[in-house]
């Protein structure tokens, strides 16, 4: 063997060992609204097999405020909600009035950039490449920067097309391969939107499951197909669950102006939107707004300054004074029962319905690995060390998750050093 012969094979070696050192690929997939159980009652051979080929979590627990862009920029940055400050899927602003619908705030950088850097923008920093495919949070631009490919869900977007889900994930497949992106993060609306509209106990609500475990089927074979099973990882995650709404004649619905004159005593509102509502009560009336939702069922009033302090909301400056969250399954209707959901969710995230689904495999995880629930805050730097990147400031830790990957000890401060250690070796040897 000549010379340049042996110094290109130790080129390429040298190569790979750096590949493996900056991480494999990562694909985030979000389920909007798939419950933690929607798998225990529907036949579903592929999220199945998942289990024996990676890691299942028995359930994970979402933020308080358990709603779909609250949660998912939870996961996305690490942060908590009272951090991050994304407080509803509607932007608002109390002092104007200014209330814009979740589809339309997707684009809407002052709702989302607070100062938080999410995962694409700190991975984006430290040289990799990265997508959002439909992921909450991923059209927006934070500190000027854009990620580096966005879709954006289109308003009139259906939720249920599963030959369109397919295309999707040819889509993101083509560009891990053709394009070499190191992360995307892909969303779907389902199973969220049959939740609410049917219940989650409804038959639809176990056919999209089936549909989604088709398409869990068809990610494995593209994955296969790609040739990505020895380096790409993902996490099939979820923002929270799904409840059913209780109605009249079973319960009493509640109706908040019977309670108070919201007109005369709010100068802001967002109520009729499941179980999580908002209030700015008019200057001077805050005790009277207190009260009078103290005496109202089925609901629990807190004053922002009071929150407890586990639902990591208080210090949000965007949150009104006034947070008030229904019991199970109430919906806070505010003047009529305008609400026509058969399920819903933004309940207390220590409910069980609240609790949604965690699976990871690839390279790095672990097979046949059950684990214990955990926070959702702790995927973001789960999501660091697969990536083989620094995290930004964040709220989750590396301990709750490592357990799932094979080489638990490999930290990141350690693999550059291991690769340097390699190359003097390497050098020495020539
Ligand atoms: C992000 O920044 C780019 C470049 O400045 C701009 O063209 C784009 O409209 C911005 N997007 C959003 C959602 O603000
Ligand atoms: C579903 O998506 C496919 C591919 O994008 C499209 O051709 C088809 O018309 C869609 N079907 C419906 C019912 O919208
Ligand atoms: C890739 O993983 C799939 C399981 O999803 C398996 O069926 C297939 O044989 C694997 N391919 C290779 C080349 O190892
Ligand atoms: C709702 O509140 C009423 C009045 O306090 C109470 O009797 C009832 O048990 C509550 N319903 C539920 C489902 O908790
Ligand atoms: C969450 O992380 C941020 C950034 O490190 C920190 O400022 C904040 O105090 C943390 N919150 C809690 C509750 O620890
Ligand atoms: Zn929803």
């Amino acid at each position: 063997m000549t010379m340049s012969a042996k110094r290109l094979e130790l080129l390429l070696l040298v190569a790979a060992v750096c590949g493996a050192a900056a991480g494999h690929k990562l694909l985030l997939v979000s389920f909007d609204g798939f419950r933690w159980d929607y798998d225990q009652d529907v036949d579903t051979p592929n999220l199945d097999r998942l289990v024996r080929d990676g890691v299942k979590a028995k359930y994970i627990t979402p933020p308080m405020l358990t709603m779909t862009s609250p949660s998912h920029f939870t996961t996305i940055t690490g942060r908590w909600v009272e951090d991050h400050e994304v407080v509803h899927n509607m932007m608002y602003d109390a002092k104007t009035n200014l209330k814009v619908a979740h589809k339309l705030t997707l684009t809407r950088s002052e709702w989302w950039d607070n100062g938080v850097l999410p995962l694409w923008i700190t991975a984006q920093n430290q040289g990799r490449k990265t997508a959002s495919f439909h992921f909450p949070g991923g059209g927006a631009n934070y500190s000027g920067q854009a990620v580096d490919r966005v879709l954006v869900e289109p308003l009139d977007h259906p939720d249920d097309n599963e030959t369109e889900w397919r295309q999707n994930i040819d889509t993101v497949m083509s560009w891990f391969t053709e394009e070499d992106f190191d992360l995307v993060t892909l969303y779907y609306g389902e199973p969220d939107n049959v939740g609410h509209a049917k219940g989650p106990d409804h038959p639809d609500r176990k056919e999209i499951v089936r549909q989604i475990d088709r398409t869990i089927g068809y990610l494995r074979e593209a994955i296969d197909r790609h040739q990505l099973n020895d380096s790409l990882n993902v996490i099939i995650t979820s923002d929270h669950g799904m409840t059913t709404v209780k109605k009249r004649p079973q319960v009493e619905e509640i109706i908040l102006n019977k309670y108070l004159n919201l007109l005369k005593l709010a100068s802001f509102e967002i109520l009729d939107y499941g179980g999580f509502g908002i209030l700015t009560p008019r200057p001077g009336k805050e005790q009277e707004v207190f009260d009078a939702l103290s005496k109202a069922p089925n609901l629990t009033v807190y004053r922002k300054d009071q929150i407890p302090e586990s639902f990591h909301l208080g210090k949000s400056e965007r949150l009104p004074p006034i947070v008030v969250v229904a019991d199970l399954g109430f919906n806070l209707n505010s003047r009529f029962i305008v609400y026509v959901n058969k399920g819903d969710h933004g309940y207390h995230n220590g409910e069980m319905d609240m609790k949604t689904i965690f699976r990871a495999f690839g390279p790095d995880f672990r097979r046949n690995f059950l684990s214990e629930p955990f926070d959702s805050v702790h995927i973001y730097p789960l999501m660091c060390q697969l990536l083989r990147i620094e995290p930004a400031p964040h709220n989750g830790s590396l301990t709750v998750t490592e357990k799932m990957l094979l080489h638990s000890g490999g930290s990141q401060v350690s693999a550059p050093g291991s690769v340097t250690l390699l190359l003097l070796i390497m050098f020495n040897v020539l």
